[in-house]
């Protein structure tokens, strides 16, 4: 597919672009800074000035394609490009640049005809992990039904987010589908998670979870795959939870006041990716386990 990506300079969007790059998808990667990927051709773009989103849309992707004559349509979108946590920028800059970024991708994107857009939510919409105070939430496991209610202008920019993302869809009737991405762990970041063995509070915000970025590159695709589905929103994490203890253990001493909706398993992630594996089929390929020693298996 020809795929217009933004933010794939970006931490989560370098794994994914290489993901999808592999998968021989054409991609032009938009974005401030350069990603320079083998393949992959970059446009420096501020995606906050509709008129640069709307001249990125219609272009070649690099120099190769010009020998074909005028710009194709892209077949889809994926939209990472954000301010992506609190306390980067000041909290306005933060509000501004996600929303009316986002508000410029699905407006050029869905008046171009482009029938499918892939955006970049966040966990942070459940309303935990960035919020005043040490709160709860609602209920466990947190599923794509939650009535999300976030406190911080990330979440809020994210929350508004999926609500432009739906009107969208509803006014093209192109395909939307919008990732709760939990939090981001590259390759070589798993020598991260001794720590969070040793100290599981400090996963406590963001309900103990993780998304291997090869992993969200998997679920990026899939997405690009999977058509029909209009406004979806699909939470993208892991099958377990980021630390080693159990469920049990971990709702006793962080959230011993929070219901449980159903019975979850002893490790199974709190932030649920029951909806990708039913609906998308995926089917993770790098669980810690596979680079981290787990101090509780047996044997
Ligand atoms: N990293 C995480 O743990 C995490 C968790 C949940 C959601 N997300 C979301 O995933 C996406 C990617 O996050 P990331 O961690 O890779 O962030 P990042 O900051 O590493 O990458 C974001 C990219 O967007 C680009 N960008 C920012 N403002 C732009 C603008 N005005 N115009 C064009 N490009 C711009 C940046 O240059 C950067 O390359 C974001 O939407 C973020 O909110 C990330």
């Amino acid at each position: 597919m020809r795929v217009l990506f933004t933010g794939g300079s970006g931490k989560a969007g370098k794994h994914a672009v290489a993901y999808l790059a592999a998968q021989e998808h054409q991609i032009l990667n938009i974005d401030l800074v350069p990603l320079r990927h083998p393949g992959v051709a970059d446009l420096v773009v501020d995606i906050t000035d509709a008129g640069q989103v709307f001249n990125a849309l219609t272009s070649h992707i690099g120099m190769g394609e010009m020998d074909g004559g005028a710009p194709k349509p892209f077949d889809a979108v994926v939209h990472f490009a954000a301010v992506p946590a609190l306390h980067l920028r000041p909290e306005v800059e933060t509000y501004r640049v996600n929303v009316m970024g986002t508000y410029n991708i699905l407006d050029v994107a869905t008046k171009l005809g482009i029938p499918k857009v892939i955006v970049a939510s966040s966990e942070t919409t459940y309303g935990v992990c960035f919020s005043n105070g040490v709160v709860d939430p609602k209920v466990f496991p947190l599923d794509e039904d939650y009535d999300i209610d976030p406190m911080d202008s990330y979440g809020m920019s994210k929350k508004v987010n999926e609500v432009t993302a739906r009107s969208f869809q509803r006014r093209s009737g192109a395909d939307v589908y919008a990732l709760r991405i939990g939090n981001v762990i590259e390759p070589n970041e798993y020598d991260r998670f001794e720590g969070f063995f040793a100290d599981p509070g400090q996963r406590r915000r963001i309900a103990f979870s993780y998304i291997d970025a090869r992993d969200l590159g998997q679920i990026v695709d899939l997405c690009l795959k999977k058509d029909g589905l209009g406004f979806q929103v699909f939470n993208a994490v892991n099958d377990t939870n980021s630390v080693c203890q159990t469920n049990e253990e971990l709702l006793a001493q962080f959230f011993p006041n929070v219901p449980l909706s159903r019975p979850v398993g002893p490790h199974e992630s709190l932030l649920s990716n029951r909806k990708i594996r039913e609906v998308l089929g995926f089917e993770e390929e790098h669980n810690w386990r596979r680079y981290v020693a787990d101090p509780m298996a047996k044997g």
